[in-house]
């Protein structure tokens, strides 16, 4: 049974944002619809959800020291990561301890923080198809990983996201750049990567599954709409929902996301990804928690995936119906600079059936997201269409006046 308090009181039900973005402000924003005190952690100040929280820390989120001083000083409740790169090896520690609840458990956080972890979960100990692929910790040992994976391969820090430091190669000889390229944006040394045969989908999805107490506390597996998207360079661009599937594809996904989330363990959302072709389905990632391209449920979902988060992780009930289709757009930097402002949004807003969500990021770059345009229609295909017209509209431009205001 769950009973919430006053935030602000000794009472209050407290939960702690490991990670501020975008997606963990509408996070935020939902728990502080309940009345839940909201504590927002980044590595940086002025993150999108440190605006929308009681309190905010700027932490180096790997450093367990930092990260264990924090959720001390706080006492939450519920500890929520948002992203993969933290000290889940604390988070573990904090767990056994009782200090507080890691969602969906600190395990789950520790095993999708590296591809190693989830790809040998679900491929050698739950049997779900997969890619072909091999790990390598040098370029000897890439060439000899690509030998059972084929061409063309995609090479993959596995501690990374977004895409950094992905690239397909197609022959021997492009494996020494695809190499370069991954230990150029890793965060460590010498960084172990996957290398994976690369699929030739039709398309691919997100498939949110929820975790959350049904009656007697009993935890049961919800399934949103599958959600198609677009990526360029590793890194989401549109997204829709719902994406048509055949029935048996559907099911295939529906089973090995039953499987996967099952042995995560804990309640909130997951966002399971795959590759599809007519009814072959093929498992290539998972992350506990809200995903980008989920953003769209802001537009099409009764609950949008942060709600359901929410009430998932509080024990509260959730749907996960659909209400209309939708999509969404990504609006990007397109600039480098401190601080900017943006433009041209009543044209924007005109496109009908459109929202805009900007995140209110401190500072743009070129490919940073720094908002995401919303839009909703009787159809997908009308909804795309509104979705990347509104996004096109808005114009990022710089700061009159970049620096942060003191008060
Ligand atoms: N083995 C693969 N075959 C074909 N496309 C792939 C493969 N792996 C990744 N991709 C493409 O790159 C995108 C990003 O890869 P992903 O593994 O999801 O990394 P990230 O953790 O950065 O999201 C995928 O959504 C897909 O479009
Ligand atoms: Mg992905």
């Amino acid at each position: 049974m769950t009973v919430l308090g006053t935030p602000l009181t000794r009472d209050a039900v407290r939960l702690l944002l490991l990670g501020s973005g975008e997606l963990g402000k509408e996070v935020a924003i939902e728990a502080q619809r309940l009345g839940v005190e909201v504590v927002a952690v980044d590595r940086y100040a002025r993150a999108p959800a440190h605006q929308v929280a009681h309190r905010s820390y700027v932490i180096d989120m790997r450093d367990g020291r930092a990260v264990r001083d924090v959720i001390t000083r706080e006492r939450p409740d519920f500890v929520v990561p948002e992203l993969e790169a933290i000290a889940t090896e604390t988070l573990m520690e904090i767990e056994n301890e009782g200090l507080a609840e890691v969602i969906p458990t600190a395990r789950g956080a520790f095993l999708t923080m590296n591809r190693e972890g989830i790809r040998r979960l679900a491929a050698e100990e739950l049997k779900v198809p997969t890619s072909r692929y091999a790990f390598a910790g040098s370029l000897e040992e890439l060439q000899a990983a690509a030998a059972v994976t084929g061409f063309p391969c995609v090479v993959k820090p596995v501690m990374s996201s977004s895409g950094k430091g992905q690239s397909v190669a197609t022959n021997e000889a492009e494996l020494e750049t695809a190499w370069h390229e991954a230990q150029k944006k890793s965060r460590v040394a010498m960084a172990r990567v996957i290398v994976e045969s690369f699929v030739e989908f039709q398309y691919e999805i997100t498939l949110l599954t929820v975790r959350a107490s049904g009656p007697g506390g009993v935890i049961e597996t919800h399934f949103c709409e599958p959600i198609g998207h677009r990526q360029e360079r590793g890194d989401y661009v549109e997204s829709w929902q719902p994406q048509p599937m055949s029935e048996k594809a559907l099911y295939r996904a529906r089973e090995m996301a039953e499987k996967v989330t099952a042995a995560l363990g804990g309640r909130g959302i997951f966002g399971c990804e795959f590759f599809v072709n007519e009814d072959q389905v093929w498992f290539s990632e998972v992350s506990p928690r809200p995903h980008d391209t989920g953003l769209v449920t802001l537009a099409s979902q009764y609950q949008s995936e942060f709600e359901l988060h929410v009430r998932a992780i509080l024990g509260l009930p959730v749907s996960t119906e659909l209400l209309r289709p939708g999509a969404s757009a990504v609006i990007y930097g397109n600039r480098d600079a401190a601080g900017v402002r943006y433009g041209r949004l009543d044209a924007a807003l005109r496109v009908p059936g459109t929202k805009l969500r900007l995140f209110g990021k401190p500072e743009s770059f070129m490919r940073r997201r720094m908002g995401v345009a919303l839009a909703m229609a009787s159809d997908v295909d009308t909804a795309r269409r509104r979705a990347n017209e509104c996004a096109s509209l808005v114009e990022v431009l710089a700061a009159k006046v970049p620096a942060p205001r003191t008060l």
